[in-house]
């Protein structure tokens, strides 16, 4: 069995930190979404893996090189333009070679990884498996009708009356006939070659595609809020290690991690929250659900349930930050000047509030 990532699209929705960086590759408890994909592949048994590329395809290759690192090897399929998920699958046809995959989307994460799933499709008995979710918001999603005996009766995609609250996850297991399901389909009213409808095609052809609906955690990382919950949802599994230091008016509590040459002086550190390398935190408060990069610093200032990507600082801001996200070298410091007024340089698409 192979294993097909999607790491391309343009990740309009987390801007402006995806104006310089693939969405897949935000981090989430300092760990970029994308690895967590890999991981749960890896894991479920399959090391042959594609990964979809598109405009940020230089920076996920630099950031997943030929996949060894995880034991894996991995195969880039360009794609020219952000055509759909059946159109991904279409470009990749070469590369399965006639195997059976599962397909990832780069920006899904699932807590508890896709080896139950991957088992259960390699027993035998459908063409395609599909995982299902219940969401208050299902019409943002694929959506599933299921009939009284639990099999598949209709999928839409993101339907503004949905039938049901039970959204398409992103991990999709497929038998070859996949292929033929999207060479037969039109593209949607978006212009895109739509996974739900190659689906929805091998359901018409009754085909046996087996659904199974997901009881744990499963996100799909667009927004920020998103990004917050899925970082808790990390942040609940990780183990303590401090390889840093802490001087002896510092406290740590709870699980955290701290990586080497980072230093604690005089500050409180409340888990669970992860600080990466050759951080500096002094006078500073890090509360529960905060992840920190390398390089970062929080001087005179407070932070909790916020993300801080690599080389980000918070200087002599006294306040707290919360439910906050910095971009990479992003800076946020208190003036000692007059006339004491807010001075900001913002990227496109930057959101600040004041109370
Ligand atoms: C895609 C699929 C949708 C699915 C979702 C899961 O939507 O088209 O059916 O429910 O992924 O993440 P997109 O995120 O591309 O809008």
């Amino acid at each position: 069995m192979k294993a097909l990532i999607l790491a391309g699209g343009k990740g309009t929705r987390l801007r402006p930190i995806t104006f310089t960086r693939a969405k897949q590759l935000v981090p989430v408890a300092n760990k970029p979404i994308l690895f967590y994909a890999i991981e749960a592949i890896r894991d479920a048994g399959i090391t042959d893996i594609g990964v979809i590329v598109g405009d940020t395809a230089e920076e996920v290759r630099e950031a997943l090189g030929d996949g060894s690192h995880w034991g894996a090897s991995i195969t880039y399929i360009p794609q020219e333009a952000p055509l759909g998920l059946a159109h991904a699958v279409k470009i990749a046809e070469d590369f399965m070679a006639g195997e059976p995959f599962v397909m990832y989307l780069g920006d899904n994460l699932i807590a508890d990884g896709i080896t139950r799933f991957v088992d259960e499709f390699r027993e035998g008995g459908c063409e395609a498996q599909i995982l299902l979710a219940h969401v208050p918001n299902a019409s943002q999603f694929g959506v599933a009708e299921l009939a009284d005996d639990g099999s598949i009766k209709r999928l839409i995609e993101k339907p503004a009356n949905p039938p049901s609250d039970l959204a398409l996850v992103g991990v999709y297991l497929f038998s070859n006939s996949v292929f033929e399901a999207v060479n037969a389909i039109e593209p949607s009213a978006r212009g895109e070659l739509e996974i739900t409808d190659a689906i929805q095609w091998l359901v018409d052809q009754n085909r046996v595609v087996r659904p199974h609906v997901i009881s744990g955690w499963w996100k799909d990382t667009g927004k920020l809020e998103d990004m917050l919950e899925a970082n808790r949802i990390m942040l609940d599994l990780i183990s303590s290690e401090v390889l840093g230091e802490k001087d002896e008016n510092s406290e740590i509590h709870g699980r955290v991690r701290i990586g080497e040459g980072t230093r604690l002086v005089n500050s409180i550190l409340r888990g669970p929250a992860i600080i990466g390398e050759n951080c500096e935190i002094v006078n500073a408060y890090i509360g529960p659900y905060s992840s920190v990069g390398d390089g970062c610093k929080i001087l005179g200032s407070e932070l909790e349930h916020s993300i801080m990507l690599g080389g980000s600082r918070i200087e002599d801001c006294g306040s707290r930050f919360t439910d906050s996200l910095f971009g990479v070298n992003a800076v946020v410091r208190k003036a000692d000047r007059v006339p004491a007024a807010y001075h900001v340089m913002l990227g496109d698409n930057s959101e600040v509030e004041i109370v």
